[in-house]
């Protein structure tokens, strides 16, 4: 579906944000697993998660949606049943991913699949540890999608992370659930700490030691009856970039999640110069929640935005958009970020090529950007490759740019973010 956006003049009200997909996907695996019923509340509207529980649907697991809630009735770690058909992450990487460490533990065999784009993305992270854990593996090239996993007999392993991602981290720790012993994953670089925090709110306990987190395999997982997922933060960024660039706005985007491995783009941006407060600090379902409001007055970046380390881990799903507000404002250098090149597109080259089209001065490297700043963005044919964070990134430009940009696939906002138009279109009255 091709979408012609134009210019705005002013966003105005509150953003309805969906609830944090990170989050729904890790409390929906775990609930399945767990003992008794769960009710999860504002569960992610998202084809992605969609896709997490049609799976564990096919795996034995009854859920039943009641608007934007979510009753999982759990069957304990030893009650998932063989799958008849492959299981279909569709387009999602935490899926699959994370799933495969669950049927890792399962006596039985699976097959996990995805669409085209996720059946390009590396799948070698989750299959090397998996297999030392004791699962069978096969794969297509050795690493990608369809996988065949077959499961059972587990054993703990102690494994560094070669690369920044939450999502092999998670995967063995759901493996260590059924494996024997400890299973301790050390990570160079951390990353969002969702499923350590989930896990303990279903009665697991993990040790988190510096770089180290650890689960025991074997020990029940309790259902909470209970929880609730934040707002996305990674959906609250494109709002916040929106309001940030459109000098008259006044935004207010409430029940943010805003768990400091996710929050990097709110430093990048105080870095820059740009302090955005956070009102009513809370906590809810064991994550730190909070409010945020763009006015006016709220400062704008005076400094060009650097992201490298640490820091790219925890704004990952934020590049895009980190790129777009970088022209606009006082530029951007973004480094150690090859990662972006192995997500739902090669996030670096279309940053890239759809900045260039609006008519940036943009320096593409193996694993970074540069991008010069204070740039007037012109409206552009922008190429999305079905990637909802580029789609919405590149909406975002468009509210500033001269003259109307079309987007060649609005619908793949459906990933993260069904009701994204929507919503900026309410904003602009
Ligand atoms: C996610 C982790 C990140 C992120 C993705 C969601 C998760 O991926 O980019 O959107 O829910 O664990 P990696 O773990 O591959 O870095």
């Amino acid at each position: 579906m091709v979408r012609r956006l134009e210019p705005a003049r002013r966003l105005f009200g509150r953003v309805q944000l969906p609830g944090d997909k990170s989050i729904s996907h890790r409390m929906a695996m775990l609930a399945a697993i767990a003992d008794g019923d769960t009710t999860l509340e504002n569960f992610s509207d998202s084809a992605d998660c969609a896709a997490t529980l049609d799976c564990l649907r096919r795996l034995g697991v009854g859920i039943r949606t009641v608007a934007s809630e979510v009753v999982v009735s759990g069957v304990g770690r030893t009650g998932l049943r063989p799958s008849p058909t492959p299981l279909d992450a569709a387009n999602s990487g935490t899926t699959i991913r994370l799933l495969a460490g669950v049927v890792a533990g399962q006596p039985f065999e699976t097959s996990l699949t995805g669409d085209a784009s996720l059946r390009r993305r590396p799948m070698r992270r989750i299959i090397e540890p998996l297999r030392r854990m004791g699962a069978v593996v096969i794969a297509t090239e050795d690493n990608f999608a369809p996988l065949s996993i077959r499961g059972g007999r587990l054993q703990g392993i102690t494994y560094e992370v070669p690369m920044a991602s939450a999502q092999v981290k998670s995967c063995l720790l759901l493996a260590g659930l059924f494996a024997t012993g400890k299973t301790t994953i050390i990570e160079l670089t951390p990353t969002r700490d969702h499923t350590e925090r989930l896990l303990g709110a279903f009665g697991v306990s993990v040790d988190v030691q510096q770089a180290a987190c650890t689960v025991v395999g074997g020990v029940p997982v309790r259902s909470p009856g209970r929880l609730r997922a934040p707002g996305d933060f990674s959906a609250a960024a494109f709002f916040i970039a929106a309001g940030l660039m459109l000098p008259a706005a006044d935004l207010s985007i409430e029940n943010v999640g805003l768990n400091p491995t996710r929050t990097g783009f709110l430093t990048v941006l105080r870095n820059a110069g740009v302090e955005i407060n956070v009102i009513n600090p809370r906590f809810e379902g064991g994550e730190p929640v909070g409010d945020l409001r763009i006015t006016p007055a709220t400062p704008r970046p005076v400094r060009p935005f650097q992201v490298s380390g640490a820091l790219t881990a925890n704004a990952i799903d934020e590049i895009p958009i980190l790129a777009v507000l970088g022209a606009h404002f006082a530029g951007l250098d973004v480094a150690d970020a090859g990662e972006l090149r192995v997500k739902e597109s090669d996030r670096l080259a279309l940053t890239a090529s759809n900045l260039r089209a609006m008519g940036a001065v943009v320096e593409e490297r193996p694993d970074g950007l540069t991008v010069s700043g204070g740039q007037r963005l012109r409206g552009a044919a922008i190429h999305t490759a079905g990637d909802h964070r580029i789609a919405m990134a590149f909406a975002v430009a468009a509210l500033v740019a001269a003259g109307p940009t079309t987007l060649d696939d609005a619908a793949c906002v459906r990933v993260s973010f069904p009701d994204f138009f929507t919503c900026l279109e309410q904003l602009q009255g």
